[in-house]
């Protein structure tokens, strides 16, 4: 098993960028090194540890959470390339015979045009190869739990990485993308951005503690009304700030009062439950925006977006998130942080900020 010594990392195509840097800064961290390696768009980045081994380390040391800018992860052999197009499943069995053992293989392609074009080949070979690994015994059965689960990138029809990730620390989606089905009446696509988040933050129980029936909430550059429409589907009642017009049916509910405010000098009148903020405004002046809210204590938990500028992107948003962590724990308030660039997310990553006293 020494012989998984790259990360292969899933993200959003042009942010392969802020994803190398991401990932050489975070393995700095837990002290193993090496570089990234990546083409613009390709939606991937393979970052190569310089010690053998230290891929499959990483997967252990490096909590996947931590990272804002990669989707899914795994850690790989070495690029399997010139398969033989008549039997392709014999050779991969000696490479899984080198991995560590699972009980089920995800096959993913890069989310780009080129690799939605590979997806029928990449599932009618992934089945083929799992009931290949299957008869050989080396992909254990289906229930039985394991602390591995193998993933099979497919680059072409003779190119593939091949590795495991640890089942616990990484996505349970294939190439880490949670796809939602549009819901016909809300105002807006935005509505999905939420949705997601929701889905993706609060884990398990989370979900019935933290959106409540008759909970409150303030939604900051709220119109047309995506993320008010989802609070107001959780039962919330909301005062929605901005300037521009809400969707009339929303405002039906009897559940939303409009505030033709801006978002930056509007208080509430009483603390409320949720703060939820989509409003395009520059990062720096955003955090500060939540910062404020958590400091005055008129939310317990928060979600807002920050729109990414065009250069400089992650150190944008390690500053701002340093700069939020850094405020809170000097003036006491607990907290817990995190973000990610969700599959929703176009220019912009999400935040979850929850305030713990
Ligand atoms: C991306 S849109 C929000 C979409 C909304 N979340 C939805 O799901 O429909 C950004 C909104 O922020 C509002 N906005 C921008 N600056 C603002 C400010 N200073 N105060 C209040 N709203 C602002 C804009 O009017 C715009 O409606």
């Amino acid at each position: 098993m020494g012989q998984l010594n790259a990360v292969l990392l899933h993200c959003r195509g042009g942010f392969e960028k802020e994803c190398a840097a991401e990932i050489t800064e975070r393995c700095a961290s837990v002290g193993v090194y090496g570089y990234p390696q990546f083409e613009p768009s390709q939606g991937y980045v393979i970052f190569k540890c310089y010690q053998p081994g230290d891929a499959e380390q990483l997967m252990q040391s490096l909590p996947f959470e931590r990272l804002i800018f990669t989707r899914q992860w795994f850690a790989c052999l070495p690029q399997i390339s010139d398969l033989p197009t008549g039997d392709r499943v014999t050779p991969m069995l000696e490479w899984a015979r080198q991995l560590p053992q699972a009980a089920e293989l995800m096959v993913e392609v890069a989310d780009t045009t080129e690799g939605r074009e590979l997806q029928g080949f990449a599932r009618k070979f992934g089945s083929a190869l799992s009931q290949g690994l299957r008869r050989e015994g080396l992909l254990l059965p289906r229930k039985q739990r394991s602390d591995w689960r193998w993933h099979l990138f497919v680059l072409d029809g003779k190119t593939f990485w091949f590795g495991a990730t640890r089942v616990r620390n990484s996505s349970p989606l294939a190439m880490g993308i949670r796809r939602l089905k549009f819901p016909k009446d809300a105002p807006s696509r935005s509505t999905l951005k939420l949705e997601e988040a929701w889905l993706h933050f609060l884990r398990g129980k989370q979900q019935q503690e933290k959106l409540v029936p008759g909970m409150t909430a303030v939604d900051l550059g709220a119109a047309p009304g995506g993320w008010t429409w989802q609070l107001v589907r959780k039962d919330m009642h909301v005062i929605a700030v901005d300037n521009g017009p809400m969707n009339d049916d929303l405002m039906e509910t009897g559940q939303v009062e409009h505030r033709r405010e801006d978002a930056f000098t509007f208080a509430p009148p009483k603390p409320v439950d949720w703060l939820v903020c989509d409003v395009v405004d520059k990062p720096v002046r955003v955090t500060e925006l939540m910062l404020q809210w958590a400091l005055n204590g008129w939310c317990r938990e928060a979600m807002f977006n920050l729109k990414l500028p065009m250069k400089k992107r992650f150190d944008e948003v390690e500053s701002c998130l340093a700069h939020l962590e850094e405020q809170l724990h000097l003036a006491g308030v607990g907290y817990r942080l995190q973000a990610k660039q969700l599959y929703h997310d176009r220019e912009e990553i999400t935040c979850w900020l929850s305030l713990t006293s």
